[in-house]
């Protein structure tokens, strides 16, 4: 009799039903009140005493086994009937629309403008060695200016740590590739700074690195001048102060006019009518060199700039902690529609 119903539960493992009847057929065969389950039962009574409990124990798995067949594909069977009850032509309903997140969208705006102008995207790994992240970048070991980027190191590995700028793509992307180059490298980055609404220990860039023949402080400026306008409107204006970044010389960092008081002054750019967004500059050659570029043929600019503070300008926002909270009011806020 156990054999008979160890039979029966492998059948029921193995049905699938074409459709509606084939299920209906198979729920009578089983289930119905002359199906083989109600059989079983009635030969209870002829089972031993000490074998009652086995038997017993075997057909209720076998009658669960059924049902829950018999419930599983009932629902796929009625979501095709009730298809046709489904009006198509009725208009989607928008409201459960995702968003992107506001890093997202404004590294998407950077991308595109500089594609736009022959620029293609390189990327690079975030645990860098020492040589690409600094040494090659004319930041050799004990450089005072090393400070200025308080870095993680790889505890098991001190040449290894998380880069603590894009600048370092710029080094890889030279020591493959020959000019002319024209490579935007987005990323995160990573700086030991005390969390803050001003500073945080991650955060992203986007580095720029233009190199030919005969390039200029005047080509570096126009690339700037229209990427800015391209971001921030057609009547902002820009500003380079002279500025020292060890890979670039000269340096300058630019900032462009106050969108919200047209440069007026305001509580946004605290009544100077300027905000800063990247630091830039010609390419200094000894990183050519270290890169392996020939020096005196060619010459070329290189930018940084971060992109959540370039989201906090376009957008107004004032903590930069909010990048990285994840919290639902604040993300829904840069709705894709
Ligand atoms: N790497 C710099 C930083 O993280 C930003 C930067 C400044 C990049 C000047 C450049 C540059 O390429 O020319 O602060």
């Amino acid at each position: 009799m156990l054999k008979t119903i160890e039979l029966l539960l492998k059948d029921i493992e193995l049905f699938a039903p074409k459709d509606k009847e084939d299920l209906e057929f198979f729920r009578l065969k089983f289930l119905g009140k002359k199906g083989e389950i109600v059989g079983l039962f009635n030969k209870f009574k002829e089972i031993e005493p000490e074998n009652k409990k086995k038997f017993g124990q075997a057909i209720n798995k076998l009658k669960a086994a059924a049902e829950a067949k018999v419930e599983f594909f009932k629902g796929s069977f009625e979501t095709v009937c009730s298809l046709e009850k489904i009006d198509l032509t009725k208009p989607v309903s928008l409201d459960s629309f995702g968003s992107r997140h506001p890093i997202s969208i404004i590294r998407g705006q950077i991308l595109n403008i500089f594609s736009r102008v022959g620029f293609s995207v390189s990327e690079g790994p975030e645990i860098e060695d020492d040589w690409h992240n600094f040494s090659a970048l004319n930041l050799p070991k004990e450089h005072p200016a090393r400070d200025m980027q308080d870095t993680f190191f790889v505890q098991t590995n001190p040449d290894k740590l998380l880069r603590t700028h894009t600048s370092s793509v710029q080094v890889r992307y030279m020591e493959k590739e020959n000019p002319p180059i024209r490579i935007v490298s987005p990323g995160r980055v990573y700086r030991n700074e005390a969390i803050s609404s001003r500073a945080h220990c991650i955060f992203h860039q986007v580095e720029g690195l233009y190199i030919d023949e005969k390039i200029s402080f005047a080509d570096l400026k126009q690339m700037i001048f229209y990427f800015a306008k391209e971001l921030f409107g057609k009547k902002t204006k820009i500003r380079l102060r002279p500025s020292y970044f060890p890979f670039t010389e000269p340096s300058a960092e630019v900032d462009v006019s106050c969108n919200i008081c047209n440069a007026n002054g305001c509580g946004v750019c605290k009544n100077s009518g300027y905000l800063e967004i990247l630091g830039c500059g010609m390419v200094d050659p000894n990183v050519l060199k270290n890169c392996g570029i020939d020096h005196k043929k060619y010459s070329g600019y290189a930018f940084g700039m971060g992109i959540e503070r370039i989201a906090m300008l376009k957008y107004g926002i004032n903590d930069l902690r909010l990048f990285f909270e994840n919290d639902l009011r604040f993300l829904k806020q840069f709705s894709s529609i």
